[in-house]
């Protein structure tokens, strides 16, 4: 039996009642056979600042150790004025750091994002996966998970009602773990 792939999802909001956390809550429940998602928060990540790089804050070193201990790496990203948020670019910041020592590098990634407008973060999730090459990750393109009308697909206590964001988000951790698998 191949050993379990294990995705850490990391979303771009630090807000209670955020979307992009429900839809990684989502994916954990979701996990298919062999594919465990766990989840690292953003909470008290502070800003960055190159000072500070080593030793990092301890919520960074978190951040760092929790990324280098994953097989894989999943994106949760809210639209911000077309871009993803701050709170996002300061976390792949911190761990792009010290030069030569990137948490990220090698990772196999996969981008999603959930938004109450029309669109479904399909320009923030433009504006993460040109990063992307940068931090040396291997991005999977295929499927998209654009969640858009959020307040139609959660229900109040932010679980994923909607049948077909869940297939397709059950899709996408499906082709994150068979590419991490042939990146093995
Ligand atoms: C500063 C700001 C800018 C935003 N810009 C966009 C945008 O460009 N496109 C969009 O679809 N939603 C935009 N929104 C709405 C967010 O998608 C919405 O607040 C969403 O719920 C944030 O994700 P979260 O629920 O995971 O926190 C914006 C919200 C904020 C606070």
């Amino acid at each position: 039996m191949e050993p379990t792939v294990t995705i850490l999802g990391i979303a771009g909001s630090l807000r209670k009642g955020s979307w992009n956390r429900a839809a990684l809550r989502a994916a954990q429940a979701l996990a298919p056979e062999g594919v465990k998602v766990e989840i690292f928060d953003l909470d008290g990540i502070p800003l960055f600042n190159q000072d500070n790089e080593t030793p990092p804050p301890e919520r960074v070193a978190e951040l760092r150790a929790r990324v280098r201990a994953a097989d894989a790496i999943l994106f949760a990203t809210p639209e911000y004025n077309h871009s993803i948020p701050g709170v996002l670019k300061n976390a792949i910041d911190w761990g792009s750091r010290p030069y030569g020592e990137s948490s990220w590098q090698g990772k196999p990634v996969a981008v999603m994002g959930a938004t109450p407008g029309p669109q479904g973060t399909v320009r923030a999730q433009h504006h993460l996966r040109q990063l992307l090459p940068g931090l040396g990750m291997h991005q999977l393109t295929a499927p998209d998970v654009m969640i858009h009308g959020t307040s139609q697909k959660f229900d109040a206590a932010g679980n994923l009602t909607d049948e077909h964001a869940a297939k397709s988000i059950q899709g996408l951790l499906t082709a994150l773990a068979a590419w991490t698998r042939r990146l093995r």
